[in-house]
């Protein structure tokens, strides 16, 4: 069986191999572990990266609903569709939430899991490259 891949996550893969825009390096791979982040300042960007179970995510750290610094808030995942009164946690560490009204955003692709107006932020390649994480903006 073949996996087909659409969407922003192709995106994110093809960008993985072939990054754009300009690398900058944020830290030494030991300097960022797993459950880590760091906030870095680029071109007067905000940018969060972070270290979620060994994958390395990056997001700008401006909520889209009212700026609010989206990289400090929670990683977690969240809570399934299922009928009334049944509760199914799931998609453990798939996304970040807003510290101040809770809006949940994917870690990989920047999308809102509610659809609304403002329902994405913008993502960044960050990758590895010997020992240093190298952000590309
Ligand atoms: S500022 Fe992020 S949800 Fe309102």
């Amino acid at each position: 069986m073949t996996e087909t891949t659409t969407g922003p996550d192709l995106v994110q893969k093809e960008d993985a191999v072939h990054p754009k825009g300009t690398p900058h390096v944020v830290c030494r791979v030991d300097e960022l572990p797993p459950g880590d982040r760091k906030i870095v300042e680029i071109d007067g960007r905000s940018i969060g990266v972070l270290n979620v179970d060994g994958r390395y995510h990056a997001l700008m750290n401006t909520c889209p609903h009212h700026g609010a610094p989206l990289c400090e808030g929670v990683v977690k995942g969240t809570m399934a569709d299922t009928a009334p009164h049944e509760y199914s946690y799931g998609r453990h560490n798939e996304f970040i939430t807003c510290p101040w009204h809770g809006y949940e955003f994917r870690l990989d692709t920047g999308r809102a899991l509610v659809k609304t107006e403002r329902a994405r932020v913008r993502v960044y390649t960050v990758v590895v490259d010997g020992d240093d994480v190298v952000l590309y903006v």
